[in-house]
């Protein structure tokens, strides 16, 4: 009878012995398998582990402070938070192609890691919360594709590391299990998948910290409002975009000529297909009322009611 317990118990026995007295390095980008490697690395060698948090600036509200609450404050471990925000904004300026604001938020990711990660001591091994679907989507158990996140490429010759990924016989709701078991906070390892270059590619075309603030702000008020109709564990993933769209509103006795904002939530399985959720109406009208009233430059909520295929989840 195999347990989650049996797994922890023969991952930290089996990582100590093949770490040593070495160093490990892991990239957190603020998902769930990156948070839970650390958490289980961390159990079985204690500061010999160094987590580096990119903190991209395009997260969502209050997500950086959450996972250095349950990590650092929480659970003690190892992490430094790398405050980058500046960095990829002025990379990111004026630059509207999905595929290029991708491509940068990559390669960016890549670079402020490894400066980090260059000062780093007796660091032979890095870490990666590689799951197993990640492995058989790669074809071949050994040649496996790491994900673009997590991932760390183009360090320098003389940096070669030795890879430790203790999550690749697990699925994702196993890694969800063994994330509560080593004491992650229930909503942190059960929230809605989010995407690594996270709100970039919800503020579609030019990203600026307006746009973000926009996006943050009247997206929070959406989770809010599901989880207050108990509806966060029925709905797959749920966010707010910005089209980028203007248009003319009545406010009082002015007329306003503001953003719109348009709210995705989609039921599926896997991410593969999707159906739009449908969220009940007068929770709608709710997460209307509130965006509008609460979120500056913000005069128009439209509810995207389009399935995967042809939409996909994300807008770019
Ligand atoms: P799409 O938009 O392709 O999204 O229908 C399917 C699922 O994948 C997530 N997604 C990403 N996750 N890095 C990630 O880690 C990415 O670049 C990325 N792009 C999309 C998306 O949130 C959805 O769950």
């Amino acid at each position: 009878n195999w347990t989650m317990d049996d797994f922890i118990k023969l991952s930290v026995d089996s990582i100590r012995e093949e770490v040593g007295d070495a160093n490990v390095i892991l990239g957190i980008s603020g998902g769930v398998d990156s948070s839970v490697t650390a958490t289980l690395l961390h159990k079985a060698i204690g500061s010999q582990l160094t987590a580096i948090f990119v903190d991209h600036g395009l997260l969502r509200k209050n997500e950086s402070e959450e996972v250095m609450a349950a990590l650092k404050e929480g659970l003690g471990v190892n992490i430094v938070r790398v405050d980058a925000k500046g960095r990829f904004m002025s990379k990111l300026a004026g630059v509207t192609d999905p595929e290029k604001k991708r491509k940068i938020i990559g390669n960016e990711f890549v670079q402020v890691f490894n400066d980090e990660a260059k000062k780093i001591k007796d660091a032979k091994f890095l870490a990666q919360g590689t799951l197993y679907t990640d492995v058989i989507e790669s074809g071949t158990d050994t040649a496996h594709t790491i994900k673009s996140h997590h991932n760390v490429g183009g360090l320098p010759e003389d940096m070669q590391f030795k890879l430790i990924e203790p999550l690749r016989q697990l699925f994702k709701d196993e890694v969800r299990v063994l994330g509560e078991k080593l004491g992650l906070p229930h909503d942190l390892v059960w929230r809605q998948p989010f995407p690594g270059p996270g709100l970039a590619i919800r503020v579609i075309g030019e990203i600026t910290e307006e746009k973000l603030r926009i996006v943050r702000d009247a997206d929070a008020i959406l989770r809010e409002e599901v989880k207050n109709a108990g509806l966060q564990e029925s709905i797959w993933q749920y966010f707010v975009a910005l089209p980028g769209m203007r248009s003319v509103g009545v406010m009082g006795d002015g007329r306003t000529y503001d953003y719109a904002v348009c709210i995705r939530a989609v039921t599926s399985i896997d991410g593969m297909t999707a159906d739009f959720a449908q969220i009940p109406w007068d929770v709608l009208q709710k997460i209307s009322v509130r965006i509008v009233n609460e979120v500056k430059q913000v005069n128009r909520v439209l509810y995207d009611v389009t399935s995967k295929p042809p939409a996909t989840i994300e807008y770019e």
